[in-house]
Formats: C-alpha cells, sequence, structure tokens
C-alpha cells in the first residue's frame, strides 16, 4: 500500500462514549481504557492498513500462538494536554523504532513506516477527551503487537496483530519506593531478549519481586547475571545512583532495555550541570556509599514511572536507607522532563512532537 496518513485509516466510532463514567480526578494506573483502540493486521505476508475501531474484547482460539510460545511485544508511552488544549507525544519515534527493534528480536514481522506514529496520531485524534490535565495524570499509551496466528508448532507466527490501547492515568507508584538487589535471580542474560519489550521479561520478573513484595520491598533491582554484582536496572524501570554529586547509571547492553526517559534525563541533567557518569556500578560500591554517608540518591527512571525516588534498599538481610533531601536531583529533573512533556517549559532538545 501507499504510505500511511491520517486519511486513509478507517475510523468506527462507539454508539456511546463511556466518557462520563470516568472519574478523572483519581485514576489509577492502566484501569480505565479509552472508548477506541488502533487495530491492525498481519495476514499472508503483510501489514494490512490500521483501523480505528470500539474497545473492544479479542476473540481467540486455544491453538493461538501467544499463549504457547509467547510471541508478544510491547511499548509504552504517554499523551499529555496543555492549558491551550494542544496535545502532546514525547519522543514518539523512539518508540516506533524500539518496537521494531524488538519485533525483529522476536521473529515478529516489523511494522511499516508510519503506522506507528500515524496510527497513534488518527487515535488520538478520536480519544483527545480522554488525555487528562490534572497534574501527575496523563494518557498512557500501549502499543503491543502479538501472534495471532494459530497452531502448536513452536515456531514464529504467519498472523500477528498489532493493537494501540490507552488509557487516562494516574502515577504508577503511590508514595516511595523500595526495594531489594537482587542476588539470586536474573531478568536477563548476555544473548538473551533483555533489551527487547518482549511480554515475557515481565512474566519472569514477577515471582522474584513476589519474593521481594513478600519482605516488605515494592521492587527489585536487577543485577547482572553473570555475578551479581553490577547493578542493572529495576523492574519497570532504568535506574540512576548520586554519589556525593554525582549522577551514575548503568550502560545499556543486550540486558537492559534503553529507555527512552533513561536518555533524556542524561541529557537534561548535564544541561543541568551535573556531573554524570554511565558506567558499571558494583552493589559494594552502593552499599559503601550508603555506609559512609556519600550515597544521597536512588531513583528510578521510566515512561510509567516518570521519575520515582528510592527510599530505601535491602541486601544481603540489611536494609539502607536514603536521606530524604530536600533539592534532590530527583525533583529537578522530574520538573524538568515533565515541564518539557506538558508543554509547560522550552524544549531546547527537541523531543515534544503536538499532535
Ligand atoms: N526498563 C524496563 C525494564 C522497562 O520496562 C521500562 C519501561 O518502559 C524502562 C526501563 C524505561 O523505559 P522508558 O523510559 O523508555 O519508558
Ligand atoms: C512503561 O514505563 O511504559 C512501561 O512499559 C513499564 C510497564 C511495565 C508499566
Amino acid at each position: 500500500m501507499s504510505k500511511l496518513t491520517n486519511s486513509n485509516i478507517e475510523v468506527t466510532k462507539v454508539s456511546t462514549s463511556r466518557i462520563n463514567d470516568v472519574d478523572f480526578e483519581n485514576l489509577s494506573f492502566g484501569q480505565i481504557f479509552s472508548d477506541h483502540m488502533l487495530l491492525c493486521t498481519y495476514k499472508n505476508g503483510v501489514w494490512n492498513t490500521p483501523k480505528i475501531v470500539p474497545y473492544q474484547p479479542l476473540t481467540l482460539d486455544p491453538s493461538t500462538k501467544i499463549f504457547h510460545y509467547g510471541q508478544a511485544i510491547f511499548e509504552g508511552l504517554k499523551a499529555y494536554k496543555d492549558a491551550n488544549n494542544d496535545v502532546f507525544l514525547f519522543r514518539p519515534e523512539d518508540n516506533s523504532k524500539r518496537l521494531n527493534i524488538s519485533a525483529k528480536r522476536m521473529a515478529i514481522p516489523e511494522l511499516p513506516e508510519g503506522y506507528f506514529i500515524e496510527g497513534l496520531k488518527a487515535l488520538l485524534h478520536v480519544d483527545k477527551d480522554w488525555i487528562p490535565t490534572q497534574e501527575g495524570s496523563s494518557l498512557y499509551i500501549r502499543p503491543f503487537i502479538f501472534a495471532s496466528g494459530q497452531g502448536f508448532h513452536a515456531s514464529p507466527s504467519d498472523e500477528y496483530t498489532f493493537i494501540i490501547a490507552t488509557a487516562p492515568s494516574g502515577p504508577y507508584f503511590s508514595g516511595n519506593v523500595t526495594v531489594l538487589i537482587e542476588e539470586h535471580y536474573s531478568r536477563s542474560a548476555n544473548g538473551g531478549v533483555g533489551y527487547a519489550k518482549a511480554a515475557g521479561n515481565y512474566a519472569g520478573q514477577f515471582y522474584p519481586t513476589q519474593l521481594a513484595v513478600e519482605k516488605g520491598y515494592n521492587q527489585v533491582i536487577w543485577t547482572d547475571d553473570n555475578t551479581h554484582e553490577y547493578i542493572e536496572e529495576a523492574g519497570a524501570m532504568n535506574i540512576f545512583i548520586r554519589i556525593n554529586d554525582t549522577l551514575i547509571t548503568s550502560p545499556t547492553s543486550d540486558r537492559i532495555l534503553d529507555g527512552i526517559t533513561r536518555k533524556s534525563i542524561i541529557a537534561i541533567a548535564k544541561d543541568e550541570g551535573i556531573q554524570v557518569e554511565v558506567r558499571k556500578i558494583s552493589v559494594t560500591e552502593v552499599v559503601e556509599a550508603a555506609k559512609n554517608g556519600s550515597l544521597k540518591e536512588m531513583f528510578g527512571a521510566g515512561t510509567a514511572a516518570v521519575i520515582s525516588p528510592i527510599s530505601g534498599f535491602g541486601f544481603k538481610n540489611k536494609d539502607y536507607e536514603l536521606p530524604d533531601l530536600e533539592n534532590s536531583y530527583a525533583s529537578k529533573l522530574k520538573k524538568r522532563i515533565t515541564d518539557i512533556q506538558t508543554n509547560k517549559a522550552e524544549d531546547t532538545f527537541g523531543w515534544r512532537v503536538k499532535v
């Protein structure tokens, strides 16, 4: 087909909107879904033209390959509305590219140029009223692709479905986050799929995270699978550690998701004159810094979580608390990134995209 534009996306609207049932003042994360979704199927070797349809359940045969072999990937981004009701996305091209990076690794056919961005813009056009304006809320956008072909043969599917669903959402975490530094389980390994947003990466984290939650922590901090000596990332966030005045984050690799928030934070911190080091950081170094008082902050960074300060961590049956700083890097960087996202501040980086 020719290049996808807004005008060749067919739209079927709901007969009655559900929007009046929504309490926009008390939104949780990802629990309520907007009226419409984008739907696009891959059959006979081609991605068909996406459509916008009412948000609806899917009917799938029990032999559908997603259920058996987990061939599924997803993305996460947000839409924001400013005081003039203008709608913005934050670095959506990066999500579009990353979805195709994940697709390639999971033997899923990549989406053609424009399907992600043009499809998303068309969807937002239809569901613009679902974008919250309350402080700390936004429209969370979940694009995903799964194997919708059938059969028990353990091989890539011959059919796929691409959907974009959206959910008006409040904060991902309520309050501060405590973490357990993992000594046994691994999220990913060299040569594996850790850098892809593959659904199974998250399923594999649930059990170790449950164990951490039973011990009173919110999240696991993943360490490298080989030695468990180096800090890599959190369950749904990249991780930043401030020792004295230096902000440190681990380099991305096969094992770590190349977070869009992470790279934005690195750029903003440098712009603020903060010394940033992208390097391996050992658990020993962090524990030592906690003991000698040079560990000032730890925070997670991700689209859903934005910047989530970590108030303490556990390691080898010992708990370490972090100081509650008044002018933390976390609060300064969170303000700068959310002001750019919501069009409250000038975007000197060219990240914001008006829809
Ligand atoms: N790491 C993992 C495992 C994630 O799931 C996410 C969330 O998307 C991130 C990091 C942060 O990535 P981004 O900032 O692109 O949302
Ligand atoms: C996001 O931050 O968008 C994510 O995809 C994390 C998700 C597991 C909630």
